[in-house]
């Protein structure tokens, strides 16, 4: 069995996978949003200590298969760092504990392997990916070389909708809430937003610029915004979405993928993934998305993406392990 850690951010996770056909044997996952919520985005402080009640009490559920456990798999990349080393801390001590290796697992590889939680890796395969953090189109080659093709300069597409929700005062995470709410829209040509760099041939995305004009329409509606937050729901998730296609766009002409994959925390966006089928259709390219269960973080992808290292017997002492804020090995 390989054990999965995951702690790169405001999600506590563990999960058991048979290395050999990939079996789940058990996953949960311990979410802080509701402790986050209050402050409109995560604390890295309350975080990591969220983290060191959360992983032990699920490592505790497991107990009795720590002896077939083969390796420990964690996320020590990119992320925050008192999350990560949260999960470290905790892969270290029981790598000691049980004598068996760690594996270094990158979160943006780990997020990749969401769409393969069942079955061995088929490539060559574009990605976007888009969550909290990031939003990177990605190419695969056939030898699993990854290569960025388009990343954002500024927030990423998930964050935009944590800031906005923020704006409005709904809560956090907001991806959900702002696409909830979208769905109740009464006026769906009241607010107007442009497509960032449309027109512009450089394959970037950019979320501040809609994130700023979302917060001026907010603050010109004084006690009009109650009944408006759906209409401004609307025209910002359609226009962020806009945004991603565009370039996806672009990029499609340029790449003649045959298959491409959609992971990450907001790729269960059912805008952005209904546009992505209509892409992939008109490009004959087949599609994979990250089911819905795992699309978020998790330890199972961890897990997942850490068996392959396994099996090329890229393991770790524990003096050998440490984390990085920033991604630092993006490689399958
Ligand atoms: O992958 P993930 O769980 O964590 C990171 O690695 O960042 O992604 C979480 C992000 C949050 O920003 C959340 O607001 C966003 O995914 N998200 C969404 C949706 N559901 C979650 N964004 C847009 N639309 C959604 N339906
Ligand atoms: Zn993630």
């Amino acid at each position: 069995m390989i054990l999965g850690i995951e702690s790169s951010c405001d999600d506590s996770s563990v999960a058991l996978i048979n290395s050999k056909n990939l079996e789940l044997i058990y996953h949960k996952k311990i979410s802080q949003e509701l402790e986050h919520s209050v402050y409109g985005g995560v604390v890295p402080e309350l975080a990591a200590r969220l983290h060191t009640q959360a992983l032990p009490a699920l490592l505790n559920e497991i107990k009795q298969y720590f002896t077939q456990i083969k390796a420990i798999a964690v996320t020590n990349e990119p992320g925050l760092s008192v999350s990560l080393i949260s999960g470290v801390s905790m892969a270290k001590s029981l790598s000691i504990a049980l004598n068996i290796p760690l594996i270094a697992v990158n979160h943006l590889v780990g997020h990749i392997y969401s769409l393969f939680l069942n079955s061995e890796i088929s490539l060559p395969l574009g990605i976007l990916l888009v969550s909290g953090g990031h939003t990177l189109v990605l190419n695969i080659d056939k030898n699993g070389c990854i290569e960025i093709l388009a990343q954002t300069s500024d927030d990423s597409f998930g964050e935009s909708f944590d800031k906005v929700a923020k704006m409005m005062g709904l809560g956090y995470p907001g991806g959900a809430i702002i696409s909830h709410l979208a769905q109740s829209a009464n006026d769906k040509e009241k607010f107007k937003f442009s497509i960032p760099l449309r027109g512009d041939k450089r394959l970037e995305y950019s979320f501040s610029g809609l994130k700023n004009a979302v917060r001026l329409a907010i603050e010109t509606q004084g006690e009009n915004l109650q009944a408006n937050k759906a209409n401004i729901a609307y025209a910002f998730e359609q226009t962020a979405c806009a945004h991603i296609m565009d370039k996806l766009k672009l990029i499609f002409k340029e790449q003649n993928f045959k298959h491409f994959g959609v992971v990450g925390g907001a790729s269960a966006n059912p805008i952005l993934r209904h546009n992505i089928s209509e892409l992939c259709k008109e490009f004959d390219c087949k599609l994979t998305l990250a089911p819905l269960e795992f699309c978020s973080d998790n330890a199972l992808m961890i897990a997942r993406a850490g068996r392959e290292k396994f099996l090329r017997k890229e393991t770790l002492k524990h003096k050998e392990l440490d984390i990085s804020p920033k991604s630092r090995n993006l490689k399958l």
